[in-house]
């Protein structure tokens, strides 16, 4: 099938690489000019696994990159929108993207096309897509529109589009059935599996098909990313009230994730999620029930909890250090997640501008992120490590932000040896508690009852004398307000 990607970002560069692996021709377009002249010169402009070897793999054969919709238009017969879909003020999400590209699509259309709209858009979408190419002078009868969401993760991209638990096809007519199952036949019948160059997966993988109504695969993919993110909201409430009684979250999670119901997975406690889709998806599946008068107060509530799980974290910060300025903190992970590069929405990002804003000063390192860190903290008063331990020296608190395994693997004494304090506060519980504190470090993490505040002798002889003077003065208030 010949087919055109239109956007060569997270979502289409690694969607084209994936149909160029399926044995498809595939243009790949974005008006980035930049982007496309470096990937046509052999560069990879995201950090994905597996990317790379996908790239250098049909890089010149099944796929090539362009900066010209029209000529990619003309050669494919199936072109999928795969281009951002960002958050307006207001919350609904911000389509003039995608109306671009129905405005030229309109404008190229020289025989049937089916064009798939795999952004994730609000429900009614395809239809105003649709609409804006009849309105710029597409004859309807020469193009079908089908929806099908994407539900990869970034960092795991790869393998989750060519090993999905389902591909999702929202259809209306005969043509976009036919070329959709036709492209993913590859997944579907099982044949890329038995392929003797295929990317390893898990084995005997049998994706399901699920082919739905347009409009129903549009709101399925919003009600996806809202259920996770409630996933995630319910248990980081849930780990709040482990550590006000003194359970342990790691052991709540097996109790419950056990229960077939329930399952294990999204169900990691952390400083809140973050990145381009959830808090935008949340934000744009409200705006589409109230646009029809529902008021989805539960996401509203989802959306506090995670708001509130970055006070919360700095507060465990100020628990472990006491005041903040002028310490010295080192930060591990910058991107929204552990495996990308991308700092879009990250709530580690929010809580380094936070610690700075209380005069910390902040050394970071991420493995790939920090080059994006840079361009979005532009002030200049976060430097940068060559790798974990280079930010640890001196520090008065190391923090994990993101779960990177790198993280999970570091050498614990060697941290020790290197920090002015022996504090780790881990947001993403991505360490062995009992390890840390073998190796002579106290571990906060999220979820488990607090450890009693490490403050050095000095500093706590001046918290002694200050609490004893306000408490003189009359201006000392419990914090219940009793
Ligand atoms: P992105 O910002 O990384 O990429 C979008 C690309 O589209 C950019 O490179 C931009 O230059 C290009 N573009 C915009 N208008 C264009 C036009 N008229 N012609 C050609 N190129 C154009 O965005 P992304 O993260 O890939 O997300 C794309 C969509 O997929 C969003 O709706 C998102 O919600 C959805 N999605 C994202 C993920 C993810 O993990 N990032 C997963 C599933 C779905
Ligand atoms: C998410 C969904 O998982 C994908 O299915 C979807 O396609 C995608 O959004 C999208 O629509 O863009 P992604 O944002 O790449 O994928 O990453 P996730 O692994 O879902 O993580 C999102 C955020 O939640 C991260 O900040 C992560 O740290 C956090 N998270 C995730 C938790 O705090 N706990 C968990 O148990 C899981």
């Amino acid at each position: 099938m010949k087919i055109a990607v239109i956007g060569a970002g997270y979502v289409g560069l690694v969607s084209a690489a994936c149909f160029a692996e399926l044995g498809h021709e595939v243009v790949t377009v974005d008006m980035d000019k930049e982007r496309v002249a470096q990937l046509r010169a052999g560069g990879v402009p995201i950090h994905e696994d597996l990317l790379p070897e996908l790239l250098q793999r049909h890089r010149g054969k099944g796929l090539s990159f362009s900066t010209d919709i029209q000529a990619a238009f003309h050669f494919c017969d199936v072109a999928f929108i795969c281009v951002g879909t960002p958050p307006s003020p207001n919350g609904d999400a911000d389509l003039s993207f995608v109306e671009g590209v129905a405005r030229e699509l309109a404008f190229s259309l020289d025989r049937h096309k089916v064009i798939v709209e795999k952004s994730t858009v609000p429900v009614g979408t395809c239809e105003a897509v649709c609409r804006t190419m009849v309105l710029h002078g597409a004859h309807r009868e020469d193009f079908s529109i089908a929806s099908n969401p994407e539900f990869l993760r970034e960092g795991t991209a790869v393998c989750d589009f060519l090993f999905p638990d389902r591909i999702l096809l929202g259809v209306a007519d005969e043509a976009s059935r036919e070329a959709l199952t036709a492209i993913y036949a590859p997944i579907l019948d099982g044949s890329y599996y038995k392929r003797t160059d295929s990317l390893a997966g898990p084995r005997n993988h049998e994706p399901k098909l699920i082919v739905t109504g347009v409009k129903s695969a549009e709101l399925i993919k919003h009600a996806s990313n809202a259920f996770l993110a409630m996933k995630i909201s319910f248990i980081n409430a849930v780990a709040n009230v482990c550590e006000g009684v003194g359970a342990d979250v790691r052991e709540v999670v097996q109790g419950i994730g056990t229960d077939s119901r329930i399952g294990p997975k999204f169900l990691n406690p952390g400083i809140g999620y973050g990145g381009s889709c959830f808090p935008k998806d949340v934000l744009a599946f409200r705006s589409v029930a109230k646009s029809v008068g529902y008021d989805f107060s539960l996401l509203t509530e989802v959306m506090k909890v995670n708001n509130d799980q970055k006070l919360r974290f700095i507060d465990k910060v100020r628990n472990a250090l006491w005041t903040l300025r002028g310490k010295k903190i080192a930060v591990l992970g910058l991107a929204f997640k552990g495996g990308t590069d991308d700092v879009r929405d990250s709530p580690a990002l929010d809580i380094v501008q936070m610690l700075k804003a209380e005069g910390a000063s902040i050394r970071a390192y991420d493995p790939a992120a920090m080059d994006r860190a840079r361009g979005v903290l532009i002030d200049g008063t976060v430097s940068y490590a060559i790798d974990a331990y280079d930010a640890c020296v001196g520090a008065d608190a190391v923090l994990v932000l993101a779960e990177w395994k790198e993280f999970a693997e570091l050498d614990l004494s060697r941290i020790r040896a290197l920090l002015k304090l022996p504090i780790i506060i881990d947001g993403k519980n991505v360490l062995d508690p009992a390890a840390v504190r073998r190796a002579g470090l106290h571990y906060y993490g999220v979820g488990t009852e607090a450890e009693a505040p490490v403050v050095p002798a000095t500093s706590a002889r001046r918290a002694a004398a200050v609490t004893s003077s306000l408490s003189n003065s009359g201006a000392l208030i419990s914090a219940s307000g009793d």
